[in-house]
């Protein structure tokens, strides 16, 4: 395993399973015996604990790889506004630096087999001026992988999302469709054949879960074809 591999984990939207199949695939890297290191450089709507923004995806990604390092190196910047990074950042005084983001995964990714860094919202959300998570994706030098909630509407977002990804020359290495919610609707038997049919790749389907004690079969598939 060469030093310093990572991937980008981003999604067709807010709240698809980012932080969800981020968790299961340090879980199931750590099962293989690599040392994962995690990132989620911003994080907002954070709820407060104790007076202090208390990033949730972080500390789940922390826990699920086992990953020990200084919490602002992980995650260095973290807001209680439910917001895009941009716009918690500005109603803070925060400039957001896209360098020491880019020192903290090289840290990180030097000590490490794998990093898996969460992106926030969508691959076109902005970050600070003039740079989007796709752009952080590619600053870091991160493969793309697209978390798309398996309902109606999928195809459109995962095509977007796909098309703006190629437009930054990003290397996407396809799709983990998503069973987020519990029940399937008339698209489902559908959807990856769509996708793959217009050249998508599709990873694997990952099934709604309830308890994460066992690791689904599933995400094996998915790590294997990441590694
Ligand atoms: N396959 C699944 N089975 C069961 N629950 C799931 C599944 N995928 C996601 N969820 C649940 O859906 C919710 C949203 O998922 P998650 O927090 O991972 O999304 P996200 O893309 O990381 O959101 P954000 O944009 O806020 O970072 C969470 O409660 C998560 O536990
Ligand atoms: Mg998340």
């Amino acid at each position: 395993m060469p030093e310093g591999r990572g991937i980008f984990i981003t999604a067709t939207d807010t709240s698809c399973g980012k932080t969800f199949v981020g968790s299961l695939l340090a879980r199931a890297f750590k099962e293989r015996g690599l040392k994962v290191g995690v990132m989620k450089p911003v994080e907002t709507g954070c709820p407060l604990k104790e007076g202090r923004a208390f990033p949730e995806d972080t500390f789940r990604l922390i826990e699920a790889s086992g990953f020990s390092a200084p919490l602002e190196l992980v995650n260095p910047y973290r807001f209680t506004e439910p917001l895009a990074p941009t716009v918690a950042a500005r109603l803070n005084g925060v400039t957001i630096e896209p360098e020491l983001i880019e020192d903290s995964f090289r840290w990180i990714s030097r000590l490490t087999d794998m990093t898996i860094v969460e992106g926030a919202g969508g691959i076109a959300v902005p970050l600070c001026e003039g740079l989007t998570m796709g752009g952080l994706a590619k600053r870091l030098g991160l493969v793309l992988v697209v978390v798309t909630p398996q309902r109606l509407g999928c195809i459109n977002h995962t095509v977007l999302t796909m098309e703006y990804a190629r437009s930054l020359g990003l290397d996407v290495r396809g799709v983990v469709l998503n069973h987020i919610e519990d029940k399937a609707d008339e698209s489902t038997p559908y959807n990856q054949g769509e996708l793959e049919g217009l050249g998508i790749k599709v990873i694997g389907e990952l099934p709604h879960i309830s308890g994460v004690e066992r690791l689904p079969d599933e995400i094996y598939t998915i790590a294997t074809f990441l590694l």
